[in-house]
């Protein structure tokens, strides 16, 4: 059976209504553990976001100074982009770390890719990491693969930073030298590092290879997020997948075509366990209700080896 077909046969009943949050807007003039009131871009609605007081010495990146909008609370609570994430990661972990299945070789490393550009990969990688690391024990290190356009590392500030590059071409660097701290103890970030006319290629060589599997065996307990190309515009985010446990497709509401959507599917047919994200939906899948300020939302399709709703896009 082909990975569409699976999609077709497990969707709907695990699909979760999901809406928005893109809030904390106050949130970077703070200081860890002070209680902001974050506005929502509208209607005229706040609400109490408390950044924990952080335990790390010298983070080389602040989470708590990003810009507005991008960040679900480190501190979870119960906002509803922290209850969508916490709906998103559950049947991650659980692949991870309690029924590793047959043949999935690194069920801890975790590929969010996308068909094409702007679907939200990087939000969604960020603030799934995020969300992870609330997870108690749960430990996150978060690699900007995405080596062409590293959004996840210019949203960071860590553009000039040494990175992934970097050591897949000089692959005696150690990768403790190149790793970041960031102000959430349980969040560490490998940027994208120094730009190569080959970046992208590097990413199916075989340093890659190797250091995936180093990361695998260094950090088991650790789950390992790579914010990737888009799918269908490089041919080697399908060899990343390839070597990768699980695959979060982020699927942007209302304007990624279903042919697209089938067409970049096809590329996952060696990967077991594939899901979706649908991002940006204006309406609550769910209840039809509309969520706060403009509304992004999720969809979900959930479980072992499962696959969201690849027809709900076009709704
Ligand atoms: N659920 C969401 N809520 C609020 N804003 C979002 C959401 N998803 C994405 N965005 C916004 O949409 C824009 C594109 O998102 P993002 O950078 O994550 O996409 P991307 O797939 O990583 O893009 P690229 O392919 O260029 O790397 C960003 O400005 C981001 O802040
Ligand atoms: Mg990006």
């Amino acid at each position: 059976m082909s990975t569409i077909e699976r999609a077709g046969e497990r969707l709907s009943a695990t699909r979760q209504a999901l809406s928005p949050d893109p809030r904390l807007s106050n949130a970077r003039n703070a200081s860890p553990g002070e209680a902001v009131d974050t506005e929502l871009e509208s209607p005229s609605a706040s609400v109490k976001v408390h950044l924990p007081p952080s335990t790390v010495v010298n983070p080389d990146i602040s989470l708590t100074s990003l810009e507005q909008g991008f960040l679900l609370s480190p501190e979870g609570g119960r906002s509803r982009t922290a209850e969508e994430f916490r709906i998103i990661k559950r049947p991650l972990l659980v692949n991870a770390f309690e029924k590793a299945p047959d043949g999935v070789k690194y069920p801890n490393l975790i590929m969010v890719t996308s068909s094409v550009q702007g679907e939200g990969k990087t939000f969604t990688s960020l603030n799934l990491a995020i969300s992870i690391t609330m997870e108690m024990d749960s430990t996150v290190l978060l690699i900007d693969a995405d080596v062409a356009r590293p959004g996840l590392s210019r949203r960071l500030n860590v553009r000039e930073r040494q990175g992934l590059i970097d050591r897949l071409v000089d692959e005696t660097i150690d990768l403790s030298q190149v790793l970041l701290k960031t102000d959430i103890p349980k969040l560490t970030v490998l940027p994208a590092g120094t730009a190569h006319k080959r970046s992208t290629e590097l990413l199916a060589s075989g340093s890659m290879r190797r250091l995936l599997s180093e990361v695998a065996s260094r950090y088991p307990d650790r789950i390992v997020l790579f914010d990737s190309p888009p799918v269908l515009e490089t041919t080697e985010a399908s060899v990343l997948a390839s070597l990768m446990g699980q695959v979060v497709i982020v699927v942007e509401h209302d304007s990624t075509a279903q042919g697209i959507v089938k067409e970049a599917l096809a590329h996952f047919e060696t990967t077991d366990n594939v899901v979706f994200v649908l991002n940006k939906c204006k309406v609550s899948l769910f209840s039809g209700q509309y969520g706060y300020g403009y509304g992004y939302g999720y969809g979900y399709g959930y479980g072992y080896g499962a696959y969201g709703d690849a027809d709900a896009a076009q709704k």
